[in-house]
């Protein structure tokens, strides 16, 4: 599949039988693997004489374009970058990488996830070839209580990634939703490994919606947007090459400064600030005026009864594997 993918992704037509030919099989089953290409929401068209073609020419995940577009620092920090065609999670990919000893900047990225999900239980919609979907492995050595803000300082070092690659307007919603014009673009799923009190592994997996099909739209459940509806040209593979220099440069800097290093460029972002907002907490609402956040990430909210402070889920805990 993923062959008959990269024959057809620049977009001219090629005939079943000369596709047949460069994969070694017959016309009828290159006509079936069309059509799966089609269910997972490609947009192929068949024309008589011609053959098959891309709806839209692709630009498929490729290991050296993403390296080439990396900061020497950060690139000096990748361990070690694979890219799958199909997979359910790339953070399941990189909890196991982390569970056996991957270690800090080991990265993965999918061009489709079969179970891709988000936070609060909710899935996370992963259409083939279309978006990115990325993970990352750090290590930490102080526990989960070291880690207070790192999914916001994520979501600087996505914006700032956004931000080297043209993208304009982007604001931050708290904890770290990463919005355009309102909506959502991107989303961070932050989940931990190892020893909650000492050595653990944090894996940081990071979707962004480049190009959403029309079917696979209809399964999402939140206002969400994509940054073809926005800027036109961007490169998926210079867009991965800088959201994963900007994390590694943003870890390196987060293990020895912590949250505090990124918070002022997190309240520049801040989409909410001044703004009366409700908190939906599992038992109530709370009402108030978002603040900003504190040296640790968690919200201010001034309310009728003085400050609070919010927290957010900043990590899921699983169990060692
Ligand atoms: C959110 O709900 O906002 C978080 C979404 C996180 C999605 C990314 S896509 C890459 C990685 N793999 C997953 O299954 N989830 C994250």
């Amino acid at each position: 599949m993923e062959r008959l993918l990269r024959l057809l992704c620049d977009g001219e037509f090629h005939t079943g039988d000369q596709l047949g030919e460069l994969l070694g099989v017959g016309r009828a089953a290159i006509w079936k693997q069309i059509q799966k290409l089609q269910d997972w929401g490609l947009g192929i068209q068949s024309v008589k004489g011609k053959g098959y073609r891309l709806a839209q020419p692709l630009e498929l995940l490729d290991a050296q374009r993403i390296r080439d577009c990396m900061d020497e620092q950060a690139a000096g920090a990748l361990k070690s970058l694979d890219i799958h065609f199909q997979t359910t999670s790339t953070n399941d990919v990189a909890m196991s990488m982390a569970a056996s000893g991957g270690g800090s900047g080991c990265f993965c990225l999918a061009e489709q996830q079969t179970a891709g999900r988000g936070r609060r239980g909710r899935s996370w919609v992963s259409p083939l070839a279309s978006n990115l979907y990325l993970s990352g492995v750090w290590e930490f050595y102080n526990g989960a209580a070291a880690l207070e803000g790192l999914s916001l300082a994520t979501a600087v070092a996505i914006a700032d990634a956004l931000h080297d690659v043209g993208v304009t307007g982007i604001r931050l919603k708290w904890p770290n939703d990463i919005l355009l014009g309102n909506a959502k673009l991107a989303g961070i799923l932050l989940e931990m490994t190892g020893d909650p009190s000492g050595r653990c592994q944090v894996v940081l997996g990071i979707g962004i919606n480049h190009h959403m099909p029309q079917a696979a739209a209809a399964a999402i459940e939140q206002k969400w947007t994509a940054l073809d509806l926005h800027h036109s040209g961007i490169s998926r593979n210079a867009l991965a090459g800088h959201v994963i220099s900007r994390l590694l440069l943003m870890l390196l800097q987060f293990q020895d400064e912590g949250f505090e290093a990124f918070r002022a460029r997190w309240q520049s972002l801040d989409g909410y600030s001044g703004q009366e907002v409700v908190i939906k907490t599992g038992a109530a609402d709370i009402e108030g005026v978002a603040d900003g956040v504190n040296e640790t990430g968690g919200l201010r909210l001034i309310t009728a009864a003085g400050v609070e402070i919010i927290k957010g889920g900043e990590v899921s805990l699983r169990a060692r594997a």
